[in-house]
């Protein structure tokens, strides 16, 4: 084996070989995709990162080739040389690259042996997630997530090249830091020099982008990790990477066209497709009314349309009930779409999921609509909604009567899931949307109390700013985020650079002066000492690079990720740790009861 590494080097990947190199002779390193024994010959398809590669050993040329050909398994890590020779007639593979040659061995060792594989890696829907994350280096193996972590490694190096050009510092923040709020629960790490102390891992570099401001720095980036502790789910892991950006005298309509052209170039780069610019914008309030959400996927229709006006006071008590503490809006199924009993029952199931109390729906016939609610409903009104909703004869009207957030949540997951149900979506849209102008806080009905939509940094819209004391639930940010075909890939705004008003926010969002200068002291210091006004954005570097691959998780984008419960099965972290290293750190571990 070490003769063979010292006095052979490689020639080609195994995806570089086709038929302009016939009668080369060549060297390959990689691993065994699938040995065949066809009687005479044995074919191996040999696989590295950029591809695989047919070779044939023929047992009859030698003593070696013959022991080799016997022995060699799947997942093997072998050696090759030979000679490259184009396939035989009917041998031709069209759909890899290296599919019209093969390399005729004329020796071939084994550099290192492998147990039978806990799964066939061309095969990874025969197996469970678990196992796959188990062995993720096998796993990692498969054509598919090379593809992806390769595009990965593209995608940072072209947001590097960009940024760089056009004058950002990448400036590295400490990932052992203080607690910066994004609403998700905290990573601590005990202090063992200073006891009864901790460290929390960033949630995002937030505070520390805005000091690199008021230092100087003017315009900054960085690929950073960020550390949450929140629920899971497919586009949420406790650690991702964000592309963070933060920019000195600016307004959003500068930031804007420089994140645009940093997708602009991502997209040529990595899918060569040209980005339209600059992306539609829409305001918050005309998101909610439109698609019930502020990450809104315009690739199709299906948009909602408000009646709460129209049924003030109407004979179905659930819809005039409902307009007194809240809203009624619905949307309108095309004829073409017709829905089943049971597929309206599921309907109902489905919106009940986000809190609904449930779904109304109503089919329009020729002389009215036909219903369980109809009969609450006199013609002149029916023909009222109907025109609200440009809906005609043989469409179907879907309703939730709902507090504000709840009708909206229903019915813009509705509309999404009857999108992917009646197959509306078109392929190959990529339609990025800014949304602006969000609320500021929202009111958190568990708490009882205002908490920021964003997070407590965010400016208010200049002509919002009388409101903060009367109606803090009516002022609008100068926030903003980028959706893409219906997720949020990033978020941002223009910040408070005034400490006054920070404070002011502070005491509004029910933080003591007391919490606020223990938590955030240091930026209020900060922003005493001449901050300049300054804005920024961070976008999701993982969910991006899900978006690029075309895959249905960021696991899938991630080499190393974490289970749905925040556990890496491959380490098995997190894990327990001697009793001498809590000592260290002072910390008694509190057994959980039952
Ligand atoms: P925000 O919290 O909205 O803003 O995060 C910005 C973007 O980061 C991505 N993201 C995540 N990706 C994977 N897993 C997660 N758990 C996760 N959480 C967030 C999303 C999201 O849009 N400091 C502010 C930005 C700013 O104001 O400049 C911030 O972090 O794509
Ligand atoms: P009920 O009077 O409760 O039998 O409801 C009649 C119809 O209205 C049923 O189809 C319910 O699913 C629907 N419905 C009940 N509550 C709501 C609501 N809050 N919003 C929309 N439809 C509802």
């Amino acid at each position: 084996m070490k003769q063979f590494l010292s006095e052979l080097k490689r020639t080609h990947s195994c995806g570089a070989l086709s038929l302009q190199d016939k009668g080369k002779s060549v060297v390959l390193f990689g691993w065994v995709s699938i040995r065949r024994d066809h009687g005479g010959l044995v074919f191996i398809d040999v696989r590295d990162r950029e591809g695989i590669t047919q070779i044939v050993l023929d047992p009859k040329k030698s003593l070696d080739l013959k022991k080799v050909a016997s022995e060699v398994r799947g997942e093997y890590v072998v050696a090759v040389e030979g000679v490259v020779s184009s396939r035989p007639d009917g041998m031709v593979n069209k759909k890899i690259p290296t599919g019209e040659i093969e390399v005729l061995a004329s020796r071939f060792e084994i550099l290192n042996r492998s147990e039978t594989p806990p799964f066939v890696i061309s095969k990874p829907q025969d197996v469970s997630e678990e196992t796959r994350l188990k062995y993720r280096y096998i796993d990692l193996r498969r054509p598919a997530l090379q593809k992806n972590i390769m595009v990965r490694h593209k995608v940072n190096h072209i947001i590097r090249n960009y940024f760089n050009a056009k004058g950002f510092l990448e400036i590295e923040t400490p990932i052992l830091t203080k607690s910066t709020p994004e609403g998700a629960r905290d990573y601590l790490v005990p202090s063992r020099i200073h006891p009864g102390k901790f460290f929390a891992l960033p949630q995002s570099p937030q505070i520390l982008k805005q000091i690199s401001m008021i230092a100087g720095f003017d315009k900054y980036y960085q690929v950073v990790r960020c550390f949450r502790d929140e629920d899971l789910r497919a586009d949420r892991q406790p650690e991702f990477t964000q592309i963070d950006v933060e920019m000195s005298f600016i307004v959003p309509d500068d930031l804007f066209p420089i994140i645009e052209g940093m997708f602009v170039d991502i997209y040529k780069e990595i899918l060569g497709i040209n980005l339209k610019t600059p992306f539609p914008r829409l305001e918050h309030g005309e998101s909610m009314r439109r698609f019930g959400n502020d990450k809104p996927d315009t690739r199709f229709g299906l948009e909602l349309s408000e009646i709460t006006d129209l049924v003030k006071g109407c004979e179905f008590k659930v819809f005039a009930d409902a307009t007194k503490a809240g809203i009624v809006r619905g949307l309108v199924v095309p004829g073409k779409y017709s829905l089943s009993r049971k597929e309206l029952d599921d309907l109902a199931v489905f919106v009940k999921t986000y809190g609904a109390k449930g779904l109304a729906w109503v089919k329009i016939a020729p002389d009215g609509w036909q219903s369980p609610i109809a009969k609450f409903f006199d013609l002149k009104l029916q023909n009222k909604i109907n025109e609200r909703m440009r809906a005609g004869e043989s469409d179907t009207l879907l309703f939730v009567a709902d507090r504000f957030d709840i009708a909206n949540d229903a019915l813009g997951n509705l509309r999404n899931h009857l999108a992917r149900k009646l197959n509306l979506i078109p392929d190959n849209l990529w339609n990025f949307v800014w949304v602006t102008h969000f609320p500021l806080f929202h009111y958190d009905y568990n708490e009882q109390r205002y908490v920021p939509a964003h997070h407590p940094f965010s400016s208010p819209l200049p002509e919002d700013r009388d409101k903060l004391k009367k109606d803090p639930g009516a002022v609008r940010g100068l926030t903003y985020d980028l959706a893409l075909n219906g997720s949020e890939l990033g978020s941002g705004s223009i910040r408070i650079h005034d400490q006054e008003l920070q404070s002011e926010v502070f005491s509004l969002l029910k933080i003591s002066k007391d919490e606020a200068k223990n938590k955030f002291g240091f930026l209020l210091e900060a922003l005493s000492y001449g901050a300049p006004p300054h804005g920024g954005i961070a976008l999701g570097i993982d969910r991006i690079c899900m978006f690029l691959c075309g895959a249905t998780s960021i696991r899938d984008v991630i080499a190393f990720p974490k289970t749905q419960k925040a556990v890496d099965l491959m380490s098995d972290a997190p894990s327990e740790v001697s009793q001498d290293q809590l000592s260290d750190l002072r910390i008694r571990i509190i057994p959980v009861k039952g």
